[in-house]
């Protein structure tokens, strides 16, 4: 009965794969046959990396972001220059910023070994690796969406044109998240990402120096550790609680103490739709890990490489 039970399954299995191969579904349960060990090993390099240093928990979480804004959650951020393409890495919104490639090659290793081959993709690497960075440091868990293949390509024009700026308005950065799938539940839940991280003194120096939409007290506080001009890579922490996220990002939002301006554009004050989310979110975690984490699941589906389009790096840096 149970042998005929799981023929039957199996051919069901078949049937469907036959049918769909190249499916661009997504699905949580992409490696539980192939390597049920995959999860758990990239859980524990995160652990690690978040053990020894809080912040690469964030740096992580805005890789898979800055992945998933141009083409796709490919894994397209992760590629070094080569002789055919320049890729990501040293695009205005990355050069300088953007880090944790080397706790992603880490996880790499360990997963092949976990796996005994490379059959787990960077892209999703990534997208676990950027949930489990949340989990670990308090916020929500998701199950995460699986079975995204790495690009063969990176392009760092497309990376300049499709990450959004600190210097934008609310309409503008509506406006790119719209282009990319997303809206403005989207926008206001997952800039909270700011929740956790640091930023450097030249994303923020113009709003502490020159915006009005901000607390007197905070910015001259900033100024501290930002002068009006060098110290460009001073940090600061993008809300007071940068090793935990929570919800007092969208608290400091209603006090005007926003570290970027782009943060701040999500509150005025003023009756928007944006500032009743803020303020909603700010009174309410239960919604705020709720939508953070169907918003991540969004943001993971952009335009994933599936079936047989792509490839599963043997080395999350370069093409095979
Ligand atoms: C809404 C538009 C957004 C803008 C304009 C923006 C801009 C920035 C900037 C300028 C920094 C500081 C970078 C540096 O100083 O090197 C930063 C940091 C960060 N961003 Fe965003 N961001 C946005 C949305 C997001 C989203 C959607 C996520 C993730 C879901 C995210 C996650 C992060 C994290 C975690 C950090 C801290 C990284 C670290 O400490 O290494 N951001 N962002
Ligand atoms: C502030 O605005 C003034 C006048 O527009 C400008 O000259 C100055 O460079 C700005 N300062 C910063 C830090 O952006
Ligand atoms: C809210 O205030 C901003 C400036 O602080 C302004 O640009 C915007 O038009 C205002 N919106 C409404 C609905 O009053």
């Amino acid at each position: 009965m149970a042998g005929l039970r799981s023929l039957l399954v199996c051919i069901v299995v078949v049937a469907a794969t036959i049918v769909i191969p190249t499916s661009a579904q997504l699905s949580a349960s992409f490696y539980n046959r192939v390597c049920p060990k995959a999860l758990p090993a990239i859980r524990s390099v995160v652990k690690q990396a978040i053990f020894q240093e809080p912040r690469i928990g964030a740096s992580l979480l805005r890789l898979h972001f800055h992945d998933c804004f141009v083409n796709g959650c490919d894994g397209s951020i992760l590629l070094d220059d080569t002789s055919s393409f320049t890729g990501e890495k040293t695009a205005f919104p990355n050069a300088n910023s953007v880090r944790g490639f080397d706790v992603i090659d880490d996880i790499k290793n360990a997963v092949d070994k976990a796996c005994k081959g490379s059959v787990v993709s960077c892209a999703d690497i990534l997208a676990v690796a950027a949930r489990d960075s949340v989990f670990l440091l308090a916020g929500p868990l998701y199950q995460v969406q699986l079975g995204r293949r790495d690009a063969r390509t990176a392009s760092l024009n497309d990376a300049n044109r499709n990450l959004p700026p600190p210097v934008f308005s609310f309409s503008q950065l509506l406006s790119n998240f719209q282009a990319h799938g997303l809206d403005l539940t989207d926008l206001v839940v997952l800039s909270a990402a700011h929740t956790i991280g640091l930023a450097r003194c030249g994303t923020f120096r113009a709003r502490i120096y020159n915006d009005t939409n901000i607390d007197p007290n905070f910015a001259a506080s900033a100024r501290k550790n930002c002068p009006s001009s060098g110290g460009n890579d001073n940090t600061e922490p993008l809300d007071a609680t940068t090793r935990r996220f929570d919800t007092v990002y969208f608290k400091s939002l209603l006090q005007k103490r926003g570290l970027l301006h782009s943060d701040q554009e999500l509150y005025k004050n003023n009756g928007t739709d944006s500032d009743k989310l803020v303020l909603k979110y700010s009174r309410n975690p239960f919604a705020f890990a709720r939508d953070f984490s169907a918003s991540m699941i969004k943001m993971g589906s952009i335009k994933p490489l599936t079936g047989n389009d792509g490839e599963v790096r043997l080395n999350c840096r370069k093409i095979n």
